[in-house]
């Protein structure tokens, strides 16, 4: 949540920051701002989309080497000019930008007005600012020292990065739990909150870790910890490409990233499903196979969707592992002071890798003895350092704000998983087991033949957008699918929808059926398809209208619904990642059709680093 980026070498700053604060929108969108060094500090912030700050900006004289912007999504305070950030200290020579939350602020601005400080914004991080300016004053120290005490008092996660008109060369940042990136060019450096500002100047890189301080000049980059000894940093070569950030010729990210399925997922199987010797290799999962083979107890955590590919999971686990599973969102799981026995296994899902109450989920469950595995798409995210081991989805960058690529590459990861460890277990034939592997390997191909025609989609996508609320049903596998489905509509489209188990309805939302209600049937071919079909019925005889996401060739849901979005045949356990695709795009084409900005809905951002 909220993006920043920053820069210091021998290039113009603004047209840097610029570009990476369009390719960080995705974090947050209701106000952006920049800092520059000319002729002193000069600060320009506005409420809205970065183009708006851009549209006010142009024909501006910002020449400077050195700057630092924002893009936020409010926590403290309304989406405003003045609550966006930059924000100045009390002296007008420093400028920061803040990704987080400090959790102290409240005492600390209490503190800091006792001693005549004023605010011209209700956010924290001019309460830290202040902070960090009153110790360096107080004490006379540098600012690096002053910053180093702060931080030691502040309580809550944070990326900030400070500009200083005192020191026109040097940008000092420092992180707890939230992501940042540094870039290493040739006498120059760029600091974002991802890579996707930086990868089209440098590949080299430098996660920052937790409690690190980076004292950043265009020659130089210093990691120092919180007790001022310097670290090694670890530079990295990027493993992304601009192609992968920029939306060749689609109309939106998520339509692209709609489009990308057949490619992500096979790009999450390959040199992983080997179809030679009919096995799975996971790195991750071999390095723990045997308290794998014997924990008692799994639990999957994530939330969103991720929550959502976890609820999928648990059948695949349940089936052919027959182990125990308890899918938790990690929000609660946290706060319930939950049993967790050494023997568990804890799987984290999480496309950012950023998500702060999966990370503190996962520190809980830890902390406890157990055995944490992420299932995640972001490379050395914050929740991929603290796991024991792991599985990327290798879904490449997901830009749009819903989540669609990694939704289908997580249940392509969590059912590889299962197939290596119900081997190990011995809880799956050996027939059975070849049958899936073949299935999955059949997948990226059966994808992309849905994605061939979708005109289905868009019809029912340009007959319902008008509708005001919309249910969506399904059982078995089928059941977080219909969850998925509702969740991506509520988002893109802002139509009400609420996804259930079918078999739930008759306990309640039956009550909402009403003549033309839209209820949405996940109906592909398995073992609850005769009891899904009866389900249908109910809602007709209540004259709901029924749109059903059905196996190619069924013969018995078409007369009974008034329309179908086929699917190609697979095993119920894959059908999952084939039936939320026509889901997604139905979401997107309402969201179109209504004129929405479907890869920035409002209200939401993309990676949500504070509880
Ligand atoms: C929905 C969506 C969210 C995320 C959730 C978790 O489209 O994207 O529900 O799934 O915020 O995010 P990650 O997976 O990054 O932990």
């Amino acid at each position: 949540m909220c993006g920043i980026v920053a820069y210091v070498g021998g290039r113009e700053a603004y047209p840097v920051i610029l570009k990476g604060l369009k390719r960080l929108e995705y974090r947050g969108y209701d106000s952006s701002g920049v800092a520059l060094l000319s002729d002193g500090l000069v600060v320009h912030k506005r409420k809205g989309r970065v183009s708006v700050l851009e549209e006010e900006l142009t024909g501006r004289d910002l020449r400077s080497p050195i700057g630092i912007g924002h893009t936020r999504w409010a926590t403290h305070g309304e989406p405003s000019d003045r609550n966006a950030h930059p924000h100045v200290s009390r002296v007008g020579r420093l400028a920061m930008v803040h990704n987080g939350i400090i959790e102290n602020y409240v005492q600390l601005r209490q503190e800091l007005a006792g001693k005549g400080y004023s605010f011209r914004s209700d956010t924290d991080t001019e309460v830290l600012l202040h902070f960090i300016e009153d110790i360096r004053d107080h004490n006379g120290c540098t600012l690096e020292e002053a910053l180093r005490i702060a931080l030691r008092r502040v309580v809550g996660a944070y990326v900030i990065v400070i500009l200083d008109a005192d020191n026109p060369d040097t940008l000092l940042a420092a992180r707890k739990g939230s992501p940042l990136v540094i870039g290493i060019g040739r006498g120059e450096h760029f600091l974002a909150s991802d890579a996707s500002p930086i990868v089209e100047y440098t590949q080299q890189v430098v996660y920052v870790n937790d409690h690190e301080l980076a004292i950043v000049r265009p020659d130089e980059l210093i990691l120092k910890n919180l007790g001022n000894e310097r670290v090694t940093p670890w530079v990295q070569s990027l493993d992304m490409e601009l192609a992968a950030i920029e939306k060749e010729g689609y109309e939106h990210f998520m339509l692209k990233e709609v489009f990308e399925q057949p490619r992500s997922i096979r790009d999450c199987l390959r040199g992983r499903l080997d179809m030679t010797e009919g096995r799975i290799h996971l790195r991750g999962v071999e390095e723990h196979i045997d308290r794998l083979k014997e924990t008692q107890r799994i639990i999957l955590l994530g939330c969103g969707t991720s929550w959502h590919a976890g609820l999928v999971a648990e059948y695949v686990f349940e089936q052919i592992c027959r182990v125990p599973v308890e899918v938790e969102y990690a929000s609660e799981f946290r706060y319930r002071d939950p049993v967790v026995r050494s023997g568990d296994v804890v799987i984290a899902i999480s496309q950012s890798g950023e998500t702060a109450d999966t990370l503190v989920a996962i520190e809980r469950a830890k902390e406890q003895g157990a055995l944490i595995l992420g299932v995640l798409n972001v490379v050395g995210s914050s929740i991929a350092r603290l796991s024991h081991a792991g599985a990327y989805t290798h879904a490449g960058p997901e830009i749009g704000v819903a989540s669609t690529k990694a939704f289908t590459a997580q249940l392509t990861v969590l059912i590889m998983m299962a197939l290596r460890i119900a081997e190990a277990r011995g809880t799956i034939g050996r027939d059975r087991h070849l049958r899936l592997l073949q299935e999955l390997d059949a997948i990226p191909e059966k994808a992309q033949a849905l994605l061939a025609d979708t005109s289905a989609v868009r019809r029912v996508a340009a007959r319902w957008a008008r509708a005001r609320d919309m249910l969506f049903l399904g059982r078995g596998p089928g059941f977080p699918v219909a969850l998925e489905g509702a969740l991506k509509l509520k988002e893109i489209s802002y139509i009400h929808a609420e996804g259930y188990p079918a078999a739930e309805m008759k306990h309640g939302p039956i009550a909402l059926v009403e003549e033309g209600l839209p209820v949405v049937f996940v109906a592909t071919r398995d073992a609850f398809h005769e009891k899904l079909i009866s389900n249908m019925q109910e809602i007709r005889a209540r004259r709901g209208s029924v749109i059903a996401v059905v196996t190619e060739g069924d013969t018995l849901v078409p007369g009974l619904a008034d329309e179908v979005l086929e699917v190609p045949a697979c095993d119920p356990l894959l059908a999952p990642i084939l039936a939320v695709i026509p889901l997604q795009l139905l979401a997107y084409h309402i969201g179109v059709e209504k004129g929405l900005d479907v890869d920035k809905p409002r209200n939401l951002a993309k990676s949500v680093t504070v509880e």
